[in-house]
């Protein structure tokens, strides 16, 4: 099996079962046209974070890595109107393309951006007592993986779920002694995820229009 073959059964899953609509559509046309990378979630994996936020009956979300922010129209359709979603992104060109597409997809009345780094506004919304969140996607810059997950951790409560991406970097992830800092981060989370006490967790392998990755989930036991 071939990229190519993963791509064509992505498209079929997400034209049969995920039917993105036209707001999501756009907001990777209008993403792309604006130069953003095509780093987003697929719609397959977007629709999953939206039924694991409405199977928690999330009320509060919190991102890290916004982009154009496609993955966050999805989160953010899992709220009720009462919900509310934060999103941290440290491109401010990137949170403006997101600013559109989430008004364009309805969810920007549910949806706040903090611009800056999240090592910086992490501390900041623990500070203002914000959360806990019952959903927390860390999607951003991969060599601070563990310390994104070491403050959501702070930022959660029993229950809460904590969805990582990216964490199978085309299998590079076995290698130890990769010199991809981003594989780094990755093998830096697990160590830290494995010694942890209070989460329950696992990975799973993901192909498809993305290519060859994983995304790691971890349960909040305390
Ligand atoms: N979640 C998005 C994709 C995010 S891509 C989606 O699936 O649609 C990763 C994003 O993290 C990029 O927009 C990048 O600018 C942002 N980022 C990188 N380093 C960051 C940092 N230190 N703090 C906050 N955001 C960061
Ligand atoms: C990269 C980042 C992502 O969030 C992703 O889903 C794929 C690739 C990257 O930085 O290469
Ligand atoms: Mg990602």
């Amino acid at each position: 099996m071939s990229r190519d073959e993963w791509t064509a059964v992505d498209e079929y899953i997400t034209d049969v079962l995920v039917q993105p609509d036209t707001a999501l559509v756009e907001a990777l046309n209008a993403s792309e046209a604006a130069g953003l990378p095509s780093i987003n979630v697929s719609p397959a994996a977007g629709k999953l974070l939206h039924i694991l936020a409405r199977v928690q009956g999330a009320l509060s979300v919190l991102e890290i890595g916004t982009l154009g922010g496609y993955s966050t129209i999805w989160l953010a359709r899992a709220l009720p109107p009462d919900g509310r979603l934060i999103t941290l992104e440290i491109d401010p060109k990137h949170a403006e393309v997101a600013r559109k597409n989430l008004a364009r997809a309805g969810v920007a009345d549910r949806v706040e951006i903090r611009l800056g780094r999240a090592l910086d506004t992490l501390p900041q919304l623990a500070a203002e007592g914000r959360g806990p969140f019952d959903l927390i996607f860390i999607d951003a810059d991969k060599p601070s993986n563990a310390d994104y997950f070491e403050w959501a951790l702070k930022l959660s409560r029993c229950g809460s779920v904590i969805v990582i991406d990216n964490v199978v970097r085309s299998g590079k992830v076995i290698d130890a002694s990769s010199d991809d800092t981003s594989v780094q981060g990755v093998r830096r989370l697990n160590d830290v995820m494995s010694r942890e006490k209070r989460v329950s967790v696992t990975a799973i392998q993901t192909v498809g229009c993305k290519g060859y990755d994983g995304f790691a989930v971890a349960l909040v036991l305390v």
